[in-house]
């Protein structure tokens, strides 16, 4: 091919892949936080408490760390109690003759549930042998009732991303049932996943679970079976089971018989289509009206893999379509490296497996003979929007957790689902897609502010927006709570107040649906009560951010020359109104500041052109644009293509970001080492120490500390204890051919039979 020809070729397809790429799009406020505008929580100052949990007990929050849960009042995160629960010396010694480090030889709080009106039940690492309690609480203080074994539900490890929901008296979880961390298990006594069976479950990272109808639902990102190419590669997906579970007959007894699960589609499309694969975190399930249509969504955080260049987005994805795919085609590996493809659905027995059914023990053995084998669904969960709704490229940072503040009215009575992100470097990204109230087919993300809420090395932990539950409970405005391994913070929702914000144009500029300009204060305030939806009064329009009836903003586009960071007057965190004799509240820059995002490919196109300029003047700065680019491309295209001649490949002529991308996906598979896989269905079968090659795990934001490799002397521990677990279930699976000698009682296993192909 003609060299000359060749880039354009190459300018084609990149344009071609990019048409669908939202841009890094720049916040309208840069927001870093005075000590007058939010609330802190530190707990030890001599440790790090690695904050986890959250749960809301009326006006408190409990948040579950290292030792202890705090019982913090939500208006002002002041501590009211605390639990203290220490392992013992015993425990503690025990978990560092194992070669563990002292850090995680400590007890931390991973389970946390209200089960009545005065019962707490907590479950933790207790120095890996994990306990959970029921603790009483009295007003002062919490007594401990009763103690039992926490196998299959709390993690050993205290890194371990693992979920609970407690429904109907019931704890379901997904977690790791042993010490190594090699035994992945959802479970609800008694029922639990097949063990050891990578079609199952394979090296999952759980981030959350929901109880919804007759269902329990699963979101989690594993090693994918299905991916067949060389390496490895891990998928996000969502999995669910039936309350009404009860098991199966015979050696599936104590096993799932609804358990199914697919693949979520977080990802560009385009002729090749980008995934962001790696689910960090998700919602819990809202609500809400979208355009014409009323769904339920979840939405949950993606990003591409740890060695990779750093993406990540936001998809939602709506029930009824995760509902969708469990009733499609099953898919199945017919053979040993053959192509993972749907099941016909003639193949399918009767009754369907995977449903909900009364009386689970009378199943057909086809049926449980099917599921057991089939757990993968063929489709995968398309995204709601069909796009990501918000996406981030850059080199500094990813997300983490996500937060929504679902359908919050406006004047008019548009409803948006407001999203606060957080990402590893400390940060809150608050956006709407400012479509959603008028379509569910298209996306137009805002992002409204981008608040540094930790310094630049903490990671954001957990995020939740807490609303007022009863009238008069000082949270009429609302909060953020956000958390760090080392901090609990409270913040507005919103910074309407700002006095950056003059104009009626800016106010409504900011898109932001908490904030309308009030004509008869004549100021940018906050929506609060049941006046807000007096669109005389309140003017606002978070799908355009221009209105008719106020002077188009021209600060906000002129701020590009502006290095104004200025200080808000805010002395009161509760008062909606600025108190102007308070300097110092927090900085403020707002759209175009010169402290921009230092990420990424920015590129002018995803901000809303300024309002100032004509129509005309815009299709003839356009033309002249198009005309300008066509000259600059066909001379670059040349000069290219003469350099070109040599050699062609070196001088691909897009060196952005935005390119590696497009070179990732070309390169993925030689740029991941080739590993030894664990296959299920292969020759061999042997006996071998559980100390098997594992995957190195990935990182998550809820990972704090490096978990060191286990060492044989470490797996092969014996405890001389009385350890009284209830010995987990051996039936059906791969270790019970030899003979229960590998097991012991205390739920430990030395030695694990695996199948292994070598490639
Ligand atoms: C901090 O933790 C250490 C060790 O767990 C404990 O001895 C100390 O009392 C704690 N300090 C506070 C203020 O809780
Ligand atoms: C939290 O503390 C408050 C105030 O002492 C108390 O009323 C409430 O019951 C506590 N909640 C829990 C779940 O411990
Ligand atoms: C905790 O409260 C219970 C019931 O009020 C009381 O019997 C107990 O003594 C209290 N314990 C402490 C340590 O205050
Ligand atoms: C995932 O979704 C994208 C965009 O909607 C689509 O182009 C792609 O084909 C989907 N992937 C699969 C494997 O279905
Ligand atoms: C399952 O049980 C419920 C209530 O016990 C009953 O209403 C329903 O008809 C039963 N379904 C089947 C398929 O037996
Ligand atoms: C948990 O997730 C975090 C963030 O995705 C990751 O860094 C960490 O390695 C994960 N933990 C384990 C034990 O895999």
């Amino acid at each position: 091919m003609h060299p000359v020809l060749s880039c354009w070729c190459v300018v084609a397809t990149v344009t071609l892949v990019f048409a669908a790429w939202q841009e890094n799009i720049r916040p309208k406020m840069y927001v870093q936080l005075g000590a007058e505008d939010v609330f802190r929580f530190t707990g030890n100052e001599t440790y790090t408490d690695y904050f986890r949990l959250m749960l809301r007990d009326g006006n408190y929050l409990l948040v579950g760390g290292r030792n202890l849960v705090h019982n913090l009042s939500l208006t002002d995160l002041t501590e009211q109690q605390r639990l203290t629960w220490y392992s013992t010396d015993s425990d503690v010694k025990m978990c560092l003759v194992k070669g563990t480090p002292e850090e995680n030889c400590q007890n931390y709080i991973r389970i946390l549930v209200k089960t009545d009106a005065n019962t707490l039940l907590v479950c933790a690492t207790n120095a890996f042998k994990p306990m959970c309690r029921e603790y009483t609480v009295h007003a002062g203080n919490y007594t401990s009732r009763r103690e039992k074994a926490g196998q299959a539900m709390c993690p050993y490890d205290p890194q371990h991303n693992s979920t609970f929901v407690y429904v109907d008296g019931e704890l379901y979880t997904g977690t790791v049932a042993d010490f190594a961390g090699m035994d992945p298990i959802i479970y609800r006594e008694p029922l639990q996943t097949e063990q050891y069976d990578s079609k199952s479950l394979n090296a999952p990272n759980f981030v959350s679970s929901m109880a919804q109808g007759d269902f329990v639902y699963f979101f989690f990102r594993e090693t994918a079976v299905e991916y067949i190419n060389c390496g490895k590669t891990v998928y996000s997906r969502v999995a669910r089971v039936c309350k009404l579970d009860r098991g199966g007959p015979h050696r599936y007894r104590n096993r799932w018989t609804s358990f199914l699960k697919s693949r979520l589609n977080c990802s560009v499309t385009g002729d090749f289509p980008f995934y962001f694969n790696e689910i960090q975190s998700t919602t819990e399930l809202i609500s809400g009206q979208y355009g014409s249509k009323s769904a339920q969504l979840i939405y949950g955080t993606f990003t591409t893999p740890v060695n990779s260049i750093s993406g990540s987005a936001v998809c939602a994805f709506s029930l009824q379509d995760i509902t969708d795919t469990f009733k499609g085609n099953f898919k199945e590996q017919s053979a040993i490296n053959s192509n993972w493809l749907p099941v016909q659905s003639t193949k399918v027995p009767d009754p369907r497996p995977g449903q909900c059914v009364n009386d689970s023990r009378s199943l057909p053995d086809l049926t449980l003979n099917f599921i057991h084998t089939h757990s993968l669904m063929d489709d995968l969960v398309p995204s709601f929007f069909g796009q990501p709704i918000v996406i981030r490229t850059s080199f500094h940072y990813r997300f983490t957790q996500i937060a929504v503040d679902p359908q919050v009215k406006t004047p008019g009575g548009k409803t948006y689902d407001v999203l606060f992100i957080g990402t590893d470097n400390g940060k809150v990204i608050k956006a709407v897609n400012a479509e959603s109230a008028d379509t569910h087919l298209k996306v137009s993300p805002v992002v409204i502010e981008e608040i540094q809420a930790f310094p630049p090395t903490v990671p954001v932990r957990g995020i939740k927006v807490v609303r007022a539950s009863q009238a008069g409970d000082g949270l009429e405005d609302g909060r953020l709570v956000v958390i760090a391994d080392s901090q609990v913070q409270a913040l507005r929702l919103h910074r309407c107040y700002s006095d950056r914000i003059l104009s009626c144009g800016e106010c409504v500029a900011l898109q932001d649906p908490y904030c309308a300009w009030d004509r008869f204060e004549g100021k940018c305030r906050a929506l609060v009560g049941p006046a807000v939806t007096d669109v005389n009064r309140f003017l606002q329009s978070v799908a355009t951010g221009l209105h008719v009836s106020c002077a188009p903003s021209k600060t906000l586009s002129k701020d590009a020359s502006n290095v104004g960071a200025i200080s808000s007057n805010q002395n009161k965190f509760e008062s909606m109104i600025p108190i102007k004799e308070n300097p110092g509240g927090e900085i403020i820059n707002i759209m175009q500041d010169e402290e921009q995002d230092s990420s990424g490919p920015e590129v002018s196109a995803a901000d809303s052109p300024p309002p100032q300029y004509s129509v005309e003047t815009l299709v003839m700065a356009v033309v002249a644009g198009a005309l300008a680019a066509l000259l600059v491309g066909f001379v670059a295209g040349y000069l290219c293509g003469r350099k070109c001649r040599k050699d062609e490949d070196d001088n691909l002529p897009y060196p952005d970001t935005e390119y590696e991308y497009f070179e990732q996906r070309q390169n993925v598979n030689t740029r991941l080492a080739t590993e030894p896989k664990l296959l299920p269905q292969e020759e061999v079968t042997y006996a071998e120490p559980v100390l098997v090659p594992q995957p190195p795990k990935l990182h998550s934001p809820k990972g704090t500390m490096r978990k060191p490799p286990p060492t044989p002397t470490e797996t092969l521990f014996q405890f001389p204890d009385g350890y009284t677990f209830r010995p987990r279930d051996n039936f059906g699976t791969l270790r019970s051919h030899q003979g229960d000698a590998y097991r012991r009682n205390d739920g430990f296993a030395t030695t694990r039979s695996v199948k292994k192909v070598y490639l």
